[in-house]
């Protein structure tokens, strides 16, 4: 069945990037030009989203500034034959249907995913976390509806990462199905290194049934004291097949400082527009170290 809907869960406090998120959600911070979440959205319509689902928190409301029309902007534009900037203006708002839920108290991921229940309705949809960004062209979601699709079951990203950092991760145990692809048999979030079933670890993209809400409602908290996604993905495999694929792409950890910092200097490298200068400034730099 199609994927039509993507929740993005963005009601986070942003604690790793303190102190400019007081002011900016973190899901606006920008690679070069575009912040977090245009690219996961980008993503998403790619791979046939319509329908964006956003799970604000309070006091995050600038997010939905970014989707707003600027009726006073664009006519000044239009009047000026600015072409170029009236579609950067209108960029955000064309890429897809998106509506807001609250979630009002920080209660864990698998509670900000079930607070999009009613948004979604009774069909399979796909969770992007915006902190997660994956360069690759088709994009890790396209890959992943493929995988799905011909499995005709659920499918998260992993990526198998060094053993000394998979404790900050949801860590999945599996049996090889196909060359990307693991039938999964058990999940573990934030798993120490000796209970981590492997070194595979989730990465923030995640297509769904809709049976996932009912059990997110009798979910209880698990690691740090949250109701955690992982925890219902541990239940839901009794009933259901589950997958895990491991996507083509590179990710970059937008949730930290150096994980942006590191994407924004990847992206200024690949993008046509910025390539030479980020390359002139690389030489630059380099050559003033001492
Ligand atoms: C969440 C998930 C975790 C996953 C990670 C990927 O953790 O709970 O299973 O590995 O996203 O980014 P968080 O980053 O919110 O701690």
């Amino acid at each position: 069945m199609k994927i039509r809907k993507a929740v993005i869960p963005a009601a986070g406090l942003g604690t790793r990037f303190l102190p400019v998120t007081k002011a900016v959600p973190k899901e606006l911070l920008p690679i070069i030009d575009r912040p977090l979440l245009h690219y996961v959205i980008a993503e998403a319509v790619e791979a046939g989203v319509e329908e964006v689902i956003i799970v604000t928190s309070p006091g995050k409301e600038s997010i939905g500034d970014y989707f707003r029309s600027y009726p006073e902007l664009e006519q000044r534009l239009a009047d000026n034959s600015d072409e170029g900037n009236l579609a950067l203006v209108k960029e955000a708002s064309d890429l897809a249907r998106v509506s807001f839920v609250t979630q009002h108290q920080a209660l864990g991921l698998g509670h900000a995913v079930l607070m999009a229940k009613d948004a979604v309705g009774d069909e399979p949809f796909v969770v992007v976390l915006p902190d997660d960004i994956i360069a690759h062209s088709p994009g890790a979601i396209s890959q992943m509806v493929q995988v799905s699709d011909r499995l005709n079951a659920g499918v998260i990203a992993v990526e198998q990462l060094p053993w000394e950092v998979i404790h900050n991760y949801g860590v999945v145990d599996g049996v090889p199905e196909s060359e990307r692809v693991h039938k999964i048999r058990g999940l573990v979030e934030k798993p120490s290194r000796e209970e981590a079933p492997s070194n595979l670890s989730i990465v923030g993209r995640y297509i769904l049934p809709p049976q996932i809400f009912q059990i997110l409602e009798n979910t209880r908290p698990g690691a740090i004291g949250e109701i955690q996604l992982t925890d219902a993905l541990v239940e839901m495999i009794t009933a259901q097949e589950l997958y895990a694929y491991r996507f083509q792409g590179r990710r970059f950890d937008g949730g930290t400082p150096m994980g942006l910092l590191k994407a924004s200097l990847a992206f200024g490298l690949e993008r046509a527009d910025t390539r030479e200068d980020a390359r002139a400034l690389l030489r630059e730099l380099q050559g003033q170290e001492d």
